[in-house]
């Protein structure tokens, strides 16, 4: 049995309760393509600076393309014995090429190493998960297109409070999802810089050349501390925030899906491929889809804090509690890229019930303040519009009507304090229609102005 890279510095072999306690490979082993970029990166700078030979750095890149090949059938045989995936790709490059394969480590430490993995990593994945909000916003879009003058009822509360337009609502989740892809392009720009070169803390002797490094890799800068490039992971933690907010925009969105497709509301049907039923209860179609995404906002928050606890004891620089740091960071990236595909697709497959959201929407007194609005444009102070309206709407409640059901003589009657500026056109501002195309502005639910949103975020 191979002993550890470390095993001349010791008396005794590590024990094997420590050994799988300390090893991490089962789950870093998935940085092992970007490992073995940065290390050929690596290995060309190098030989670049003459501080390996062009020899060397021949059998390394051979070396490493047939590992590559190997973890890419599934035939590397990773070993707990070697702790992580650093150490696993380095001795079997050894075992393949010998001495150069022993060169590769110069100038060089696993904590510059792995810091500058997960960045690598990170990136490409900040940039699929970018490309699926854009899928998930596209079929917000499509939908919103044709819903752009299908009313519902707003709510504030979770009481019916005006009208508004199912096309303006949907663009609401447009506008948070754009801003989560703006962070996420914010936040990549500090995960784009180099560590390497920091080797263990301090940086080391050689005349190294990390530009060119970095140039190579495609990271915009190098880290220009040594201690803190090697130590710090706060680029993964703000990338779980942003996370967090993607989980939390797409937990409020399930929560309203779960509600729409309640039969109590019945705004809309999500696709049966969707849903799934109950093993005792025949009649049942559940949103189990959005449930469980708004169940899993929940794990994605426990894992930023899981991150922020892990950083804050630490002292400069690397510490191995940061080998904790990859666990939460993977599942973070899982669990965000799986929910946001799934909805992408199942935002495409919901069924508007356009009808029952135009009878929601006629309850409720929902033109309660187009009907003061309309007051005050014929003169009425705002504060008098409002008394006036609301006592008109509790003679509705008497009555078991809805403002709009009141004739312009039966309001003459109920409102006699204001009667002269109950004019004949009133019942023209209680429309549901009338309502939402007045509300004519940038930001607002007018269809027409719902429609130029779209156009906006279409680009
Ligand atoms: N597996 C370690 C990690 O994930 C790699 C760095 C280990 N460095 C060390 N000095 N123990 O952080």
């Amino acid at each position: 049995k191979k002993a550890e890279a470390w095993s001349a510095r010791f008396s005794e072999p590590m024990s094997e309760l420590v050994k799988r306690y300390t090893s991490s490979v089962f789950f870093d082993k998935r940085l092992a393509l970007v490992d073995i970029e940065g290390s050929l990166a690596h290995a060309a700078m190098l030989a670049a600076q003459g501080i390996i030979a062009a020899d060397d750095l021949a059998a390394i890149e051979q070396g490493m393309t047939q590992i590559r090949g190997e973890i890419e059938r599934g035939e590397f045989e990773w070993q707990l014995d070697l702790e992580d995936v650093h150490l696993n790709i380095e001795a079997r490059l050894t075992s393949l090429i010998g001495i150069a394969g022993k060169r590769l480590h110069t100038g060089r430490s696993r904590n510059d190493q792995v810091a500058t993995d997960i960045r690598l990593w990170l990136r490409g994945e900040i940039d699929r998960i970018v490309g699926l909000l854009g899928e998930l916003r596209t079929a917000l879009l499509d939908l919103a297109e044709q819903h752009a003058a299908t009313i519902m009822p707003g709510f504030t509360h979770l009481q019916v409070a005006q009208p508004v337009t199912f096309g303006h609502h949907l663009m609401a989740y447009v506008e948070m999802f754009g801003r989560d892809a703006e962070r996420l392009a914010d936040c990549r720009r500090r995960v784009n810089r180099l560590p390497l070169g920091a080797a263990a803390l301090a940086g080391t002797t050689y005349p190294i050349d990390r530009e060119a490094v970095a140039k190579r890799l495609g990271f915009d800068e190098v880290c220009r501390n040594s201690l803190d490039a090697v130590s710090d992971r706060d680029f993964a933690i703000e990338f779980t925030a942003a996370a967090a907010l993607i989980m939390t925009h797409v937990s409020r969105f399930s929560e309203e899906l779960v509600l729409w497709m309640s039969s109590r509301v019945g705004f809309i049907d999500i696709a049966d491929r969707f849903c799934t039923g109950s093993s005792i209860m025949p009649q049942k179609k559940n949103p189990d889809v959005p449930e469980l995404a708004r169940g899993k906002a929940g794990r994605v928050n426990g894992h930023l804090v899981a991150l922020l606890t892990l950083m804050k004891g630490q002292p400069l620089a690397y510490n191995k509690d940061n080998q904790e740091d990859k666990e939460p960071l993977f599942d973070t990236v899982d669990t965000v890229a799986d929910t946001l595909r799934i909805f992408a697709e199942m935002v495409a497959g919901i069924t508007v019930k356009a009808d029952a959201m135009r009878d929601a929407a006629l309850q409720g007194f929902s033109t309660a303040t187009d009907l003061a609005d309309y007051l005050v444009k014929r003169g009425l102070p705002f504060r008098d519009a409002h008394e006036a309206v609301a006592k008109a709407v509790r003679v509705c409640v008497e009555r078991g009507c809805d403002l709009a059901d009141l004739s312009v003589e039966e309001m003459r009657q109920a409102l006699p304090e204001v009667v002269t500026y109950l004019g004949d056109d009133l019942r023209d501002s209680l429309t549901l229609d009338g309502s939402v195309q007045s509300r004519n502005h940038i930001g607002g639910t007018a269809p027409e102005q719902v429609r130029q949103a779209i156009a906006r975020a279409r680009g």
